[in-house]
């Protein structure tokens, strides 16, 4: 379909989607996190402030988006992936919307209905998934997305085949047969070392290997896979990569094992269990990985992680507690109290050292505020960096961000941008300026949303002042829901 809107010849609506979707009071179906109808193509936006000339790149962000009304009880992370982009060069900036054309949304399609039931439903054992590392979820590829051998590569946190988009039109292309190639399925918050061009990833599954570990070259093809050994099924959310190593998780949050035999998906956090993270070689086998204990916790991301002399320095947002005390499960009632609770991140940036030579780990907190989806400069990643820029979250039953914290590792100060009143924001990239100089030499980047007004912006802050807020706003026709992942292309890595 491509019809005009009248007044703006300019701005595409390139497909809609006329099955309305039924929330049933669903938070994470209404307000900012209300699914889009449509997608389009919006080629020059109106800008409040001027565009940086020296700012040129693509800014992308994943999120869920629910193409079809849920089967039964919608869990925020159970959305259509959908990518948003913004393409910003010579002081313009287009946008455009695309859901990722996955095999499971194609099959949704055809039947004009949701098929699939969501993470917090029954598994219906009748739904035939020849894709993903478990098969009882549909492969969303909701979660994240990154820039490898000119594609964008957007995954599923519960692992799945990874699906490359054209980073331009945000035209899926298709999906990786993984298993075609020896390897099984990727987790999100796989890894581009930009110094290389190299994709570290890793996926995780109920039956054994537990998980897997493989490193994909600058081309696209598969240059090592790895079992990787681990005492039952796990959850891990994220890798993390230095220059020479590759960081695994074994943290104590997991599903009930009883329950899992039985077909039944009760995650539970197991506080007498240490937080393991293993310590592998970047082209190493299984059997090579040395394991170093901490405190129990849970990561979804982390920061960075670097080498230094005999250590492996490694900075994530920690989740000291990820089950929901009984004094925040009394903060929710009604059919979503449970995920509304469990949904609650308390995580605070924090730092761990693994020293090669002795086994041991040390670790330290670095902050008391609470803060998520940190972001680096790409090109520091794996290795020494200095600066991160992190979400806080908004006092909401939902998850939302409503304010941006710079931290500076090296003087342990902040600096903080908050949205303002009903608006609230994305994952942020850092985005260097064209030639940078120096790790903090350039941008950062963020959709926002009114959803009182049922639109959204495109955010661009000073990198080194973000507390002075966006140097320009450009505004986007309709409400970007709230979302996940994101990356930013640098124009010199555009293909
Ligand atoms: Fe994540």
């Amino acid at each position: 379909m491509n019809l005009s809107i009248p007044g703006d010849t300019a701005l595409q609506v390139i497909s809609t989607n006329a099955n309305p979707i039924e929330s049933r009071g669903n938070p994470y179906l209404e307000g900012v996190h209300t699914p889009l109808r449509q997608e389009i193509d919006a080629p020059d936006l109106e800008v409040i402030g001027d565009v940086p000339r020296d700012l040129t790149g693509i800014y992308l962000r994943n999120g869920p988006n629910q193409r079809n009304s849920p089967l039964g009880v919608h869990h925020w992370f159970d959305g259509d992936g959908m990518l948003h982009g913004a393409v910003i060069r010579d002081g313009r900036i287009s946008y455009r919307n695309r859901w990722v054309r996955t095999r499971g949304k194609a099959a949704e399609d055809r039947a004009g209905r949701a098929l699939w039931p969501g993470l917090i439903d029954p598994p219906n054992p009748d739904l035939e998934q020849t894709w993903g590392s478990d098969g009882w979820l549909k492969d969303t590829s909701n979660t994240d997305v990154v820039f490898h051998n000119g594609k964008a590569v957007t995954t599923f946190y519960q692992c799945g085949e990874p699906y490359l988009l054209d980073p331009y039109t945000l035209e899926t292309v298709g999906a990786v047969d993984l298993g075609a190639h020896g390897a099984r399925a990727m987790s999100a918050h796989n890894m581009v070392d930009e110094h290389t061009g190299e994709l570290l990833f890793f996926d995780y599954a109920t039956s054994p290997p537990y998980m897997t570990y493989g490193v994909i070259d600058a081309s696209g093809r598969l240059e090592h896979f790895t079992p990787i050994d681990l005492p039952g099924p796990r959850l891990p959310h994220t890798l993390a990569i230095t220059e020479h190593y590759t960081i695994l998780m074994d943290l104590p949050l997991f599903w009930d094992p009883g329950l899992l035999r039985q077909g039944a998906h009760k995650v539970t956090f197991h506080r007498e269990l240490p937080s393991r993270f293993g310590i592998i070689p970047r082209r190493g086998d299984g059997d090579s990985i040395r394991w170093f204990e901490a405190e129990p916790c849970y990561i979804y991301h982390v920061v960075n992680a670097w080498e230094e002399g005999d250590e492996i320095v490694m900075e994530g947002c920690r989740f000291a507690d990820p089950e929901p005390s009984q004094e925040i499960r009394r903060m929710y009632a009604g059919p979503y109290a449970n995920l509304l609770a469990w949904m609650r991140m308390d995580t605070t940036w924090h730092r761990w050292r693994f020293d090669l030579r002795t086994g041991a780990c040390r670790e330290e907190p670095l902050s008391d505020r609470v803060s998520e989806f940190p972001m680096i400069h790409g090109r520091y990643n794996g290795r020494p960096s200095r600066y991160s820029y992190h979400v806080t979250f908004a006092e909401a039953q939902t998850v939302l961000f409503d304010g941006l914290v710079k931290y500076d590792s090296q003087t342990g100060t902040a600096q903080r941008y908050q949205f303002g009143e009903g608006c609230y924001g994305s994952e942020s990239p850092f985005a260097p300026r064209d030639g940078a100089q120096g790790e903090d030499d350039g941008y950062v980047v963020s959709f926002v949303s009114y959803p009182a007004e049922d639109r959204s912006e495109l955010l661009i802050l000073d990198a080194r002042d973000i507390s002075a807020g966006p140097v320009c706003r450009a505004r986007i026709p309709h409400l970007i829901p709230s979302g996940f992942h994101s990356c930013w292309i640098p124009g010199d890595r555009m293909p």
